[in-house]
């Protein structure tokens, strides 16, 4: 089975018949109810001017998940992706809307199952036993669980599973699997970014994608060692209680990116949309090569050291041999 993607969106200008609202991508086959119940679009259709920002965040993050999945579908024909930190997931959802469900839809089609590319299950983009994955979402927000449970079961989105965990309680529940091949984390709060990565280490995920919250742990580090250090004059980089702030969130992203390449990671960072639609706007994707890198395990212990943060080396553990 090789899936094809329609390499060319139906692009609808407008869709809400209002000037203000722009325009918005409306896929071949995206169904328009999980909009409505994402409330991206409004009952009658139009465009909800308050979820624009996070549609857009998602459709950005689309294009860089989709060629992954692409890659391990590939080679696995079934794709494992755990969404960490889900909140309403509005990832999950639209990954399986565009990604998964249509997955499917081809998978049925090939294997000759009576109906499946045209009838009911087609429309639902559900077809029993071909799901060629299966995405997780992780929310320790009950209510926001069961919502997205809700919706799933609605929509007949059956390759969806949400889990009320944490994120570190998800890393040895049974009902995720042992392996898993994709680990996103949008603006999952505080250190929930570094359980994910430790978790995607754990489940052996072939990408990680991987947009931080603020993480105030580092900064809380540097704030209390800053006496300590001040001999050093680039301590003046944290001295000012902004600066630690700010320092302590781009050295956080810094020993996430180093600890990532010592495990054999290559890692690419980049912005997700324009700062204007957010702050917290670093996209950091890795992706596994097998070459667990000496010199990045190396220059973490070295920056710790300098920082004065050689507390949080559990935080931002190096495999063993390069300890
Ligand atoms: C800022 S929201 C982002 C939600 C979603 N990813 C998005 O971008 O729309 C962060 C979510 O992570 C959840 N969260 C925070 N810490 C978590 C943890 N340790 N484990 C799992 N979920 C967590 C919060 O309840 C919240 O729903």
């Amino acid at each position: 089975m090789k899936y094809k993607p329609k390499k060319k969106a139906a692009s609808i200008d407008d869709p809400t018949g209002s000037a203000n609202a722009g325009a918005l991508d409306i896929k071949p086959g995206q169904s328009i109810e999980l909009l409505k119940q994402l409330h991206i679009l409004t009952r009658d259709g139009k465009l909800n001017l308050d979820s624009r920002r996070k549609l857009k965040q998602v459709y950005h993050l689309y294009h860089f998940i989709e060629p992954l999945l692409q890659q391990v579908l590939a080679q696995k024909q079934h794709v494992q992706l755990v969404d960490h930190g889900a909140g309403k997931s509005y990832l999950g959802f639209i990954l399986y809307d565009l990604f998964f469900k249509a997955a499917q839809t081809v998978a049925a089609a090939e294997s000759g199952v009576p109906g499946a590319a045209n009838g009911a299950g087609a429309a639902t983009g559900h077809v029993e036993g071909h799901v060629a994955g299966h995405v997780y979402g992780i929310e320790t927000r009950a209510e926001l669980v069961q919502k997205s449970q809700e919706l799933a079961s609605r929509l007949g989105f059956d390759g969806m599973s949400f889990l009320n965990l944490s994120v570190a309680e998800s890393m040895t529940h049974q009902a995720l699997p042992t392996q898993v091949d994709v680990v996103t984390a949008l603006h999952a709060c505080n250190t929930a970014t570094d359980d994910a990565i430790a978790f995607a280490l754990k489940k052996q995920a072939q990408f990680m994608v991987l947009v931080p919250c603020c993480q105030a742990e580092v900064a809380c580090v540097l704030r209390k060692n800053k006496g300590k250090a001040l001999c050093n004059p680039l301590t003046e980089i944290w001295r000012h209680p902004l600066h630690t702030r700010e320092f302590g969130s781009q050295v956080t992203n810094v020993l996430r990116c180093l600890q990532l390449e010592a495990h054999g990671y290559q890692v690419n960072v980049t912005e997700l949309v324009g700062w204007e639609h957010s702050m917290k706007n670093e996209l950091i994707i890795a992706s596994y090569n097998g070459k667990p890198n000496k010199r990045a395990a190396a220059r973490l212990q070295e920056v710790l050291a300098t920082l004065g943060l050689e507390e949080m080396g559990d935080r931002f553990f190096v495999p063993a041999e390069l300890a």
